[in-house]
């Protein structure tokens, strides 16, 4: 049989049909607008994740046989907040995961109500792209739509809704909300107290391999499947992409480099970071895992190549790139704010270090190592928790790039592993729908099935020594751009 996996990512749905056995058959991907409406805001209309997710799966099943499809999932990006009112209509935009509107809302419920209390009921502290903060920013600033409030609901679960009318979550992004209880993987009657939303308002908790429906008849129709083709639950992206790379089992790293980058680390049994610097998550396989999320990853290098030089030729610009381990220009990637590890809203992008010699390739290369830099502050803080990673996964459409793969491979010297299919997510999502409709006993099973590595990046002892110099330089330019990022609060 065959499983069509979406990944409702910030920029573009792609969906992916797998037969049985991984071989992936066909993929599309449809584009969808994002708002900044205010800098650091971020937001996007639910209706358009929908209407593009089905004209993207009407592209994908052209010319196949309908009838083969046995199950859909999802990798979703995480923490939005869909409300939805009683007739589970769109009240507003959905606020997104890169959005830093909250931050008041977010001290608020990391100094007022405490860390520690949010970390005994969630195992997470709050971050302002958590779900928690955005509610509580609508009940402060649009109480009318807030009145109108019946369902509390993220990306993909809301696409999920549309396609089998259930309101369904999964734990993986369930954690992300801070209503969840991540342990012990229900939503935490405490935290809606704390918020004052309703635990109704909250959908139903599945693990991501479990079916939650069947199409409703009308999706059903429009798009030619069978009505018994099982929807399951699915993941959050991270999670999901975990799944597509096979980093399953204790102490497996993945690494994403998508809009956002994220240093995934999977664990058998439960464990916060005792400094919240990384997420404490539910995994997509029944199990746990520790994250690290930088809000501007490839889309630094994105945002460098459309918008400031002005190309779409990454290749050939990367290919000046050639000083690697002795730029003297620095990037902080931080163009909307930061997650992993300093949880600051304000920080912002800066290139630090330019001279009349520097170069367009300086800082194009800037850019990449900024980027590895800052994943390198979430594999620090693995560190500090005493987990040695040796090797990683890598995913996301900036590990499309060799310099960016050769970069991190020394920077966070360690072997990276790259696959023969980086569809993470949308990989990941249609692994979990076999898993739901029982072609595999496990997530685990699937993993080992279908995930094959093409090739591995070793460090390089010269070149990574050379980039151990330069990080611990570019780990002092934070700290002292910090109270500036603050005072100048654009
Ligand atoms: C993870 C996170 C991002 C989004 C991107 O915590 O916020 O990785 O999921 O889609």
């Amino acid at each position: 049989m065959n499983y069509i996996g979406i990944d409702l990512g910030t920029s573009a749905v792609k969906l992916l049909l797998m037969q049985g056995d991984g071989k992936i058959l066909k993929a599309v991907s449809r584009e969808y607008p994002i708002s900044f409406p205010k800098p650091g805001w971020s937001q996007q209309d639910p209706r358009d994740w929908y209407q593009e997710t089905m004209a993207g799966l009407k592209e994908l099943l052209e010319g196949s046989d309908r009838s083969q499809v046995a199950g859909i999932s999802f990798g979703g990006q995480m923490h939005g907040l869909v409300a939805l009112d009683a007739r589970d209509q769109v009240i507003r935009p959905a606020i997104l995961w890169n959005d830093g509107r909250t931050a008041k809302e977010s001290d608020y419920l990391n100094q007022v109500v405490g860390q520690e209390t949010l970390a005994k009921h969630t195992a997470n502290i709050s971050f302002p792209g958590f779900t928690a903060p955005k509610v509580l920013w609508m009940k402060e600033n649009e109480p009318e739509n807030f009145a109108k409030i019946c369902k509390v609901m993220l990306p993909k679960d809301y696409l999920a809704y549309c396609l089998s009318g259930v309101h369904c979550t999964d734990v993986s992004d369930a954690s992300g909300t801070l209503f969840f209880d991540v342990e012990h993987r229900r939503w935490s009657k405490e935290m809606c107290g704390i918020c004052g939303i309703r635990e109704e308002w909250l959908p139903r908790v599945f693990e991501s391999y479990e079916p939650v429906g069947h199409l409703k008849p009308e999706a059903a129709a429009e798009l030619g499947l069978p009505e018994k083709t099982v929807v399951a639950a699915g993941a959050g992206d991270n999670a999901a992409a975990a799944v597509g790379t096979g980093t399953v089992g204790d102490g497996a790293c993945n690494i994403s480099l998508g809009t956002s980058g994220t240093v995934f680390i999977s664990a058998k049994s439960f464990g916060a970071d005792k400094h919240h610097a990384l997420h404490a998550f539910g995994h997509a396989d029944g199990t746990y895992h520790l994250m690290g999320c930088m809000l501007s990853a490839a889309s630094c290098n994105k945002w460098w190549m459309d918008e400031i030089i002005g190309t779409k030729d990454y290749a050939k610009e990367q290919g000046q790139a050639t000083k690697l381990g002795e730029n003297h220009v620095f990037f902080l990637p931080y163009l909307m704010g930061e997650r992993s590890p300093h949880n600051d809203p304000n920080a912002r992008g800066t290139f630090i270090g330019l001279t009349m010699d520097t170069t367009r390739a300086d800082m194009t290369q800037a850019v990449l190592e900024g980027v590895a830099f800052a994943l390198r502050d979430s594999l620090e803080v693995a560190k500090s928790l005493g987990i040695q990673i040796e090797r990683t996964k890598i995913c996301g459409g900036g590990a499309k790039s060799p310099l960016w793969r050769k970069i991190l491979a020394n920077v966070l010297n360690i072997k990276v592993d790259v696959l023969e299919n980086e569809e993470g997510p949308g990989l990941g999502g249609a692994m979990l729908a076999a898993v739901a409709c029982g072609e595999y006993g496990s997530v685990a099973e699937a993993a080992r099935k279908i995930v094959r590595v093409a090739e591995t990046i070793e460090p390089e002892k010269g070149l990574s020594a050379l980039y151990e110099k330069r990080y611990q330089q570019f780990r002092e330019i934070y700290p002292v751009c910090k109270p500036l990022f603050e005072k100048l609060g654009c």
